[in-house]
């Protein structure tokens, strides 16, 4: 092959227009070529600051050296086993790392999958195998993945759910609390309350799934006195409150888990994306009794819990702890906010400037009218960064929300580099 002629963004994305079905979106015309820390470059030598970190996967960057000693090693022993076939001991370490790190005073096991579809698949299995329940309840905004019962509780029909129907029954969704929209605790309990009245009796109901910050819903952030009136009404009836951190977890909220910060504990956690910094890993952490719910055989997957991904993970949490990522993610978001502030003050179109630690996002409306969200605008901003080499994701129920999920290792000189270029892309984008 010619290389060197054939790899330019342009010539690759004719190639994949023509290999690869349109269902799997793309947000922009580049091609990668090699990245480091948080930055990027493509095929034809362009370099970018990367505020999306491969949608929350890259909190402790690209290429980390801790990681990529790690998997060096564990690939110079083995890649593969099958964990249920021959197991190893990375994993058990893992899951013993896990289980100290979640919050609850209650002895707890883990498992690991490969995706975070998977994982909050395998929550709600444990929660019905150990409820005997069917029920599940999820919020409006939610994302919980692509596979079937992960449409089924996702949220948002376009464009995850159009066409793929029908979806695992048993599935309800509750009003997600949000005071920038006019949903407040009060009505998102009292939604909660409505579907035991018209759709499902609570005690039909295994769980219900959460996520501490909506991530393709928009980031609205819940509320910790929302979380603490779940764990009540779950425990008045017996059901199981999951906590699905795919997103938010790995420290991208200030602490390992976002749900660390409600004060109470969630009977399931999921984690997926940064828990093995760029391997494929997610994790189901939760009560030992209900995790031994399943019977034997039920729970497990051939590549789940791959070696290569476990000792990646375990670099991850000794990154965390040698590099103090937790207090950077929380100063990475304070600059982040504030820088986002000072454009805010900029621009009347953006309405809202939120975060919980370095998860943070900016909402868009035209004029400023909250009724009036302005998805045209966030994706003309997202291009006009992507010309001046930033890539930012959009989100939300109305695509008008621009997130950050950049690297926590990224240093203040690019996180300010990547602002700058946020206020320049406002300005073309808004003239
Ligand atoms: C909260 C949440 N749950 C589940 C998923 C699905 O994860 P995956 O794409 O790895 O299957 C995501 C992905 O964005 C997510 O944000």
């Amino acid at each position: 092959m010619q290389r060197e002629a054939n790899f330019t963004n342009a010539a690759l994305m004719a190639r994949r227009r023509a290999a690869l079905p349109t269902g799997l979106g793309q947000g922009f015309e580049i091609f990668v070529d090699r990245a480091e820390g948080a930055e990027v470059w493509d095929v034809e030598g362009r370099r970018y600051i990367d505020f999306a970190g491969g949608i929350a996967v890259l909190n402790t960057g690209h290429r980390h050296p801790a990681l990529v000693k790690a998997i060096s090693e564990q690939l110079d022993r083995f890649t593969h086993t099958c964990f249920q076939v021959l197991a190893y001991e990375p994993y058990v370490e893992l899951a013993e790392r896990l289980n100290a790190m979640a919050p609850g005073n209650f002895a707890k096991k883990s498992f690991f999958m490969t995706t975070g579809a998977e994982a909050v698949e395998n929550a709600v299995k444990v929660a019905r195998a150990y409820t005997k329940r069917s029920g599940v309840i999820a919020f409006g905004g939610g994302f919980h993945g692509r596979t079937m019962m992960g449409m089924a509780l996702t949220g948002k029909v376009a464009p995850y759910k159009i066409g793929f129907g029908p979806f695992p029954g048993e599935v309800f969704h509750a009003k997600f609390p949000c005071e920038l929209h006019g949903v407040s605790v009060d009505d998102a309990m009292a939604s909660i309350e409505a579907l035991f009245k018209y759709d499902i009796e609570p005690s039909r109901v295994a769980a219900i799934i959460l996520e501490p910050v909506q991530g393709e819903g928009g980031f609205y952030i819940a509320p910790p006195e929302f979380a603490q009136r779940l764990r009540t009404l779950c425990d008045q009836h017996g059901i199981l409150l999951i906590a699905d951190e795919v997103q938010t977890g790995a420290g991208r909220t200030g602490t390992w888990l976002a749900c660390e910060q409600w004060g109470v504990a969630p009977d399931i956690i999921t984690m997926a994306k940064s828990l093995a910094g760029g391997m494929p890993l997610s994790a189901i952490t939760g009560k030992a009794e209900v995790m031994g719910a399943p019977a034997v055989g039920g729970l497990g997957g051939t590549y789940a819990g791959n070696p290569l991904a476990c000792a990646s993970a375990l670099a991850v949490l000794e990154v965390f702890e040698k590099e103090n990522l937790l207090q950077r993610s929380r100063d990475v978001g304070a600059r982040l906010v504030n820088g986002l502030k000072g454009i805010a003050a900029q621009h009347k179109s953006i309405g809202d400037v939120r975060g919980l630690g370095s998860m943070v996002a900016i909402e868009l409306f035209k004029n400023g009218d909250l009724h009036a969200p302005d998805a045209d605008l966030a994706k003309r901003v997202a291009a006009e960064a992507a010309k001046r080499g930033l890539i930012l994701l959009t989100c939300g129920t109305y695509a008008n929300v621009i997130r950050v999920l950049v690297p926590i290792v990224a240093s203040d000189a690019i996180l300010d580099e990547g602002l700058a270029i946020m206020a320049a892309a406002f300005d073309a984008a808004s003239s």
